[in-house]
């Protein structure tokens, strides 16, 4: 953040840094909005699988739904125009659960928030702010290391989006999810979220869409698209190509120096000590 024009795309709401990309106007509204009960939304910390629980999602429903562009992200015609829709909406969130619009919980909206290991989850952000002009300069992966470590990235600090969140994890309208689990069993997952979803579907469309949702798949679908800004989960980018990076397991070991792991470790330790979720994060691969 260091020339003037990088500071321009970035901007403080509540204590969090946000891209200006989602208006100051629309964070202020955002309390506003009229959620319906059978909205669904998905909330993430940027880079822990949002765009394939999306798209896992929309390949469950045989009912007209929309997909949305993330609900902090624009300016404040959005939520006019999120209004206008429809369809049943499937509305995805970088926002910590406390920045949630309150008429998603006095709904009882259900709600999906999927996890990743905050390790991989900053390997990937560090890429990401490396590709994308919408995000500042960093140099070098050290540098992003400490930024992360901060919570002096979009969206702030992992530890408390994700703390914020598991503060409701006994609600019965939220599922939890994780990457991890995700790349392990996939089906198994797929039949979860449709559990959770009221919708029925047999074995072999979970299979169908477990093949359809595969990253190879889903990475080839998106190259041949042109580029939409619309037709983006992430609030972070205009550009969708960018997200399907690796799709891995584990990329953290290619990035942190046992030094960083060590300094990692013992900030997570310190910061999820009260946290019964962080066990079960798949941490140590
Ligand atoms: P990497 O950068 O580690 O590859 P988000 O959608 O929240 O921005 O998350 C992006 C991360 O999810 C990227 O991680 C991306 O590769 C990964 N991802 C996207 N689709 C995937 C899929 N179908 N299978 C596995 N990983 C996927």
């Amino acid at each position: 953040m260091s020339n003037p024009s990088e500071t321009e795309l970035i901007h403080m709401f509540k204590g969090i840094p946000f891209t200006t990309r989602s208006s100051l106007e629309l964070l202020k509204s955002l309390d506003t909005f009229d959620a319906r009960e059978d909205d669904v939304l998905l909330g993430s910390y940027p880079k822990s699988g949002t765009h394939w629980l999306a798209g896992v999602i929309t390949k469950l429903y045989n009912t007209p739904i929309t997909l949305t562009s993330p609900i902090e992200y624009g300016d404040v015609s959005r939520l006019e125009e999120l209004n206008k829709l429809s369809s049943k909406r499937i509305i995805p969130t970088h926002l910590d659960y406390n920045m949630l619009p309150s008429n998603f919980k006095n709904k009882n909206c259900k709600m999906i928030y999927i996890s990743r290991n905050p390790k991989d989850t900053a390997v990937s952000m560090y890429h990401y702010y490396r590709e994308n002009p919408h995000l500042p300069t960093v140099d070098t992966w050290t540098a992003f290391f400490d930024l992360f470590l901060e919570g002096d990235v979009v969206c702030g600090s992992w530890f408390d989006h994700f703390l914020s969140w598991e503060e409701h994890k006994n609600d019965k309208n939220i599922l939890f999810l994780f990457y991890e689990d995700m790349k392990k069993d996939l089906p198994k997952i797929v039949k979860e979220i449709s559990v959770f979803l009221d919708i029925d579907i047999s074995d072999d469309n979970i299979q169908d869409i477990c093949k359809k949702s595969s990253f190879s798949e889903m990475k080839n679908d998106t190259e041949k698209e042109n580029s939409d800004p619309s037709h983006t989960v992430c609030a972070l980018t205009s550009n969708r190509k960018l997200i399907f990076r690796k799709g891995i397991v584990g990329d953290w070991k290619n990035h942190f120096t046992p030094k960083q792991n060590l300094k990692f470790e013992e900030i997570f330790n310190e910061k999820m000590k009260l946290s019964k979720m962080a066990k079960s994060l798949t941490y140590e691969f």
